[in-house]
């Protein structure tokens, strides 16, 4: 299996306990509390972009043919409107998320997949027509263009003309309040977050060197993106991917 992320040795070492500090956070008792802590109270108040933008993105763009990448509660597809689904698998890197999750989308049969998205999908899955990947890349450790590597192992699940779609909070641009700065400095210190260099610029670069339209739009900290490659057309390719 390709390990894109994961260099050898002592960084190696470093790397992987990077990525699970990313997720360790995410505990059965501290997932009662994420939705009213991240989605009801730091949107609105650190973030300064409203839930609703982030509901709206997902019943604009999930499919009956959905993937969804870091699934945390489940909250979004909860809400997305969805009355059924042909096909919906759930990927994460903590088991407690997809517990969760599972049980809040049982209506939907889901399935499961626990992966680390900086490394290759295997085995592989037959194309999606959506995919959300929304609260992710901030959490990704390393520079934007390491964590889009999650996006080159996403893509080739992606079928033709599917869309790529989410949101992640930036540790640059723009004006974050006071509690914002204070979120990012506990969040970035525990290595919960890693956003501090994140910019939309970065974004949304390595975004238009894999698919053919790109959409990014800010609201406060928040870049909310959604990204396309044509019908008829396969991922752009990448050197090096
Ligand atoms: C901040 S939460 C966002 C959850 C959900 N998408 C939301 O917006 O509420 C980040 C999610 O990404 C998952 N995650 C973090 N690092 C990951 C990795 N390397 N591979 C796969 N999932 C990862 C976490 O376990 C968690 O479910």
């Amino acid at each position: 299996m390709a390990k894109n992320f994961t260099p050898k040795g002592n960084e190696a070492t470093g790397a992987a306990k990077a990525v699970a500090r990313a997720h360790a956070v995410y505990t059965p008792l501290a997932l009662t509390f994420y939705d009213i802590i991240v989605h009801g109270l730091s949107n609105r108040f650190a973030w300064q972009c409203p839930t609703s933008r982030l509901t709206a993105l997902y019943e604009a763009n999930v499919s009956a043919n959905h993937l969804e990448a870091g699934v945390g509660t489940g909250l979004f597809l909860d809400r997305s409107g969805k009355a059924d689904f042909d096909r919906l698998v759930l990927l994460d890197i903590n088991r407690n998320c997809l517990t969760r999750a599972a049980r809040r989308l049982a209506r939907f049969r889901p399935t499961l997949r626990e992966v680390n998205l900086l490394e290759s999908i295997a085995p592989p899955m037959a194309p999606f027509d959506s995919v959300g990947l929304t609260y992710v890349l901030h959490c990704l450790p390393g520079s934007m263009s390491e964590k889009l590597k999650a996006i080159d192992h996403l893509r080739p699940v992606m079928g033709e003309g599917a869309v790529l779609f989410g949101a992640t909070i930036l540790g640059r641009g723009g004006t974050p309040n006071r509690a914002a700065r204070a979120l990012f400095r506990v969040y970035n210190a525990k290595g919960v977050f890693d956003n501090r260099e994140d910019d939309a610029e970065a974004l949304s670069e390595g975004l238009k060197q894999r698919f053919e339209t790109v959409e990014i739009d800010r609201q406060g900290c928040v870049a909310l993106f959604r990204a396309k490659s044509a019908k008829g057309s396969l991922p752009l390719p990448l050197d090096g991917h």
